[in-house]
């Protein structure tokens, strides 16, 4: 049985007396508490609707969680090419890709419309990012992080997962216009990730 319902039983009993009682109510919500960030992180470390479902479901459930979370904020999430299985390791940077710059643009753009387009074509896996917001200042396509980037992970996470998967990130912005967000990843099909696994666990 779940330790919370336990506690909130025991609470509950007759004999036990009111600061007990108090006691057990606390540790119970303390229970339900710890099992809801358990929930969060496990989610976070990687969405459950990636695995069961892949990348294209993944990202329509995110824009619509993330545009339920602010007003006045459309999320639009457009698919092109024939729709793939890809490797966990891509589907997750991709996704987290995807993620990071919508939540930039909610966060920070002050946006009306943020749309997400993914193309799959036959060598790349190809996310934009584009929003209508206040835009700012960054080193186009540059190595060398703008001011603003360094001091937060957002847009270096993206960078080096995009290198990580072999590809490339770039950001275009112009203040009072808008960002753009676009990830260049080669594509890694499920199943040559799962040969590939194979062979190199057989070396
Ligand atoms: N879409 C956007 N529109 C306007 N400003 C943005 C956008 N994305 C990022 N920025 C600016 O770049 C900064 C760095 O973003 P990021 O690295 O994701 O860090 P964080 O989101 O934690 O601030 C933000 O603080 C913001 O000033
Ligand atoms: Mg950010």
């Amino acid at each position: 049985m779940h330790l919370a319902r336990r506690l909130e039983l025991l609470g509950s009993h007759r004999d036990v007396p009111p600061s007990v009682a108090d006691g057990l109510h606390d540790a119970r919500r303390q229970a339900l508490d710890a099992a809801n960030k358990l929930r969060t992180v496990a989610r976070d470390l990687r969405p459950p609707a990636l695995d069961e479902l892949g990348l294209v479901p993944a990202l329509s459930s995110l824009a619509v969680d993330e545009s339920t979370s602010v007003e006045n904020t459309t999320i639009n999430l457009s698919v092109h090419g024939d729709v793939v299985r890809l490797s966990p390791d891509l589907e997750l940077a991709a996704f987290r890709i995807v993620q990071e710059s919508v939540r930039n643009a909610l966060r920070h753009a002050h946006a009306r419309y943020v749309r997400v387009d993914v193309n799959f074509s036959p060598d790349e896996l190809h996310l934009v990012t584009t929003d209508d917001g206040r835009g700012f200042r960054e080193a186009v396509d540059s190595s060398h992080p703008a001011p603003q980037e360094i001091s937060s992970m957002g847009i270096v996470g993206m960078r080096e997962r995009a290198r990580l998967m072999n590809g490339v990130l770039r950001i275009r912005s112009t203040p009072g216009v808008g960002t753009r967000v676009e990830a260049t990843l080669p594509l890694v099909l499920a199943h040559d990730a799962t040969a590939f696994g194979e062979a190199s666990q057989r070396a």
